[in-house]
């Protein structure tokens, strides 16, 4: 084996901004002596825990390349593929997670160029490829799909048709692309290789004797090497069965340094984390990315597609964010957001209260409807009731086709990929966000007075890299877990937008660690709250508003007052809260006061995940929970 060593999950993530986390759809290669086709399909099958929507191959017959793919489940590519039982030597598959265009077989990938002689599969967005497909429909080019995808292997193909190799090809076209996103290529050209590129999302390579292959997620290759190249970020590999050349996005020569991977399958499934909750809670970085990919333009503005019309904004009387449970709380961020940037009364319902609550509903007014799945019930029935009730509906989604997406009016996609840990964190962030780029979106429709939308894009694009350093406090977060995992009851407070982000705080914990908690704003707490404080209780506060810190504090004296112990998760840099709390968590701040409390929810979550962790707690499948309720 070269290089034989096991890297730790940390050093993974940390490796780059995008590490190997997988967010979304998933990609196979294959280039060897054995059936490509059958390859590539295990490998779709070994990604097939992820979630997807559709899923296609493509592959080498005769002197062309043959493309097949079907909407569904894998086991319909799988009927399409044993109808002519097709060999090659080379071959990519897809499964598809749908952004660009809904999961239909047409949108499947893999996607042809105009020459048909060229096959792409595509993970991530291109967010100019609008712009692109202007420029190849003026010259003729036609297409069958809604996808960003066909736009960039009709990109390549003119790129490839001027001469040279298909990486060469392929360099020129990837300056042309902007987004986040990975790339695979098989041409009938040059059959017996595959080219790829990564931006951002993942790739690794498995390097095998007389073979090699390509995938989106380490499971996939597991059965075939453990010696395993991940790419970095603008970088791309040309693959052939006895060599792997590694090259800078600029086509240099670069050092091929493999590392051996020691996972088990399950635990390559995550990631080489120990949980999927962790995995997902060191995904939002990600995830954000992910999210604002294609939604700010070059000039900072919002650029949403999909949502209602001008008019229909500037009409609007009233916000109804209706939800449950997390999706509920990233609802009570919204409605600061609409009504300090927007000045539009919003009301913030249960989904179980709303639907049998019989609400005076405006006319005028919008019914939101936030959910990861897409599917639970109550958050379906109270959207019947909406669209009864002839109000318009407007979907915040992460499961396209489902429901909620299908039913609404209108439905924005959180784009934060399949969450699997019952436990929803990275779809929560999602959420935030989609609701912050909404009231964005609207604020410049209706011009809002005194709002600089630019410097609000500019905080939020700079997000990222906050969540990646409120991730690096784990140390201080575990410090602050061994204290509350023997704890009877865990107070999680906060004021304004921290309030909000101090429900989802607790909720996390109780269910995670089933320790009971008690959330509130901490101005409330003096109206009764503060009755079960004595030794032995903690209180975790949100302290991010500058405007509100001086109150914040009193608070915290209120609480060690009583002797319990007060953990602050504060941007504060001028060390007030870290004077008055027992246990501080700084967090580096953005300009934006409102991303501060965002950000704090980040240590939350991996606050409870260690208390759980600590106490030996199912923090995947949590007792009594189901991931989607989908009955009431
Ligand atoms: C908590 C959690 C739940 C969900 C709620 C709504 O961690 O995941 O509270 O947020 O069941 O589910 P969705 O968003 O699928 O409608």
């Amino acid at each position: 084996m070269l290089n034989a060593h096991l890297v730790p999950p940390s050093k993974w993530v940390a490796r780059s901004q995008g590490s190997i986390i997988c967010l979304v759809c998933g990609i196979a290669g294959y280039v060897g002596e054995r059936n490509a086709v059958d390859v590539v399909f295990d490998e779709l099958v070994k990604l097939e825990y992820r979630g997807y929507d559709s899923a296609g191959v493509a592959f080498i017959e005769g002197t062309g390349i043959k493309v097949l793919k079907k909407a569904g489940r894998l086991s319909e590519l799988g009927k399409l593929l044993g109808e002519t039982s097709p060999t090659s030597r080379s071959a990519i598959a897809h499964s598809r997670w749908a952004t660009h265009g809904g999961p239909t077989d047409v949108n499947a990938h893999p996607h042809l160029d105009a020459s048909g002689n060229l096959s792409l599969i595509h993970n991530g967005i291109i967010e100019n490829y609008l712009d692109l497909k202007d420029g190849l429909l003026q010259r003729g080019h036609k297409f069958l799909s809604q996808t960003d995808t066909e736009v960039a292997a009709h990109l390549i193909g003119e790129e490839y048709e001027k001469g040279g190799t298909l990486e060469e090809a392929l360099i020129r076209a990837a300056k042309q692309l902007r987004g986040a996103y990975s790339l695979v290529l098989l041409s009938a050209i040059e059959p017996e290789k595959i080219v790829a590129y990564r931006k951002t999302s993942p790739l690794v390579v498995g390097i095998g004797k007389g073979e090699n292959l390509l995938a989106s997620d380490v499971p996939a290759l597991l059965p075939y090497t453990r010696e395993v190249l991940v790419l970095e970020d603008d970088t791309m590999v040309v693959l052939t069965k006895d060599s792997v050349r590694y090259l800078s996005g600029d086509g240099r020569e670069l050092p091929v340094r493999p590392i051996y991977i020691e996972w088990d399958v399950a635990r390559a499934e995550r990631g080489g984390y120990e949980h999927f909750m962790r995995k997902e809670i060191h995904e939002q970085p990600d995830v954000v990315r992910q999210c604002l990919a294609g939604r700010i333009d070059e000039s900072g503005q919002v650029r949403l597609s999909g949502v209602f019309s001008d008019n229909v904004w500037n009409e609007i009387d009233r916000v109804n964010i209706i939800a449950c449970g997390t999706a509920y709380h990233a609802g009570l961020l919204g409605k600061h957001l609409f009504e300090k940037l927007l000045r539009l009364p919003t009301d913030v319902y249960f989904s179980s209260e709303f639907r049998y609550g019989d609400p005076v509903l405006s006319p005028k007014s919008l019914a939101i409807f936030v959910s990861q799945s897409g599917e639970t019930a109550d958050t379906l029935a109270a959207l019947k009731l909406c669209k009864a009730r002839r109000i318009r509906t407007l979907g915040i989604v992460n499961v396209v086709g489902s429901s909620i997406a299908r039913e609404c009016d209108r439905t924005l996609l959180t784009q934060a990929g399949p969450e699997i840990s019952v436990a929803s964190t990275k779809a929560y962030t999602a959420q935030v966000i989609l609701l912050t780029l909404l009231a964005l979106h609207i604020a410049q429709v209706q011009e809002a007075p005194g709002l600089r939308i630019a410097d609000w894009t500019e905080e939020l694009l700079a997000l990222p890299n906050l969540i990646q350093e409120a991730l690096a406090h784990e140390d201080q977060v575990i410090q602050v877990a061994e204290l509350i995992k023997d704890m009877p009851l865990c107070f999680f407070l906060g004021r304004g937008p921290d309030a909000s982000v101090a429900y989802e705080g607790a909720l996390k914990m109780k269910e995670l660690s089933y320790i009971p908690t008690e959330e509130s704003p901490a101005g409330e707490m003096k109206h009764g709250p503060l009755a079960l404080v004595q030794s032995g209780v903690v209180a975790v506060f949100g302290a991010t508003e500058m405007a509100t810190l001086d109150k914040v504090v009193s608070n915290m004296k209120e609480i060690q007052a009583r002797e319990g112990t007060v953990v602050a998760i504060t941007s504060d840099e001028t060390g007030t809260v870290r004077k008055a709390a027992d246990h501080t968590i700084t967090m580096m701040p953005s300009r934006l006061e409102f991303l501060n409390s965002v950000l704090s929810i980040i240590p939350m979550q991996m606050l409870s995940y260690h208390v759980a962790r600590l106490l030996g707690r199912d923090i995947d499948h949590p007792r009594n929970l189901a991931k989607s309720v989908t009955v009431e």
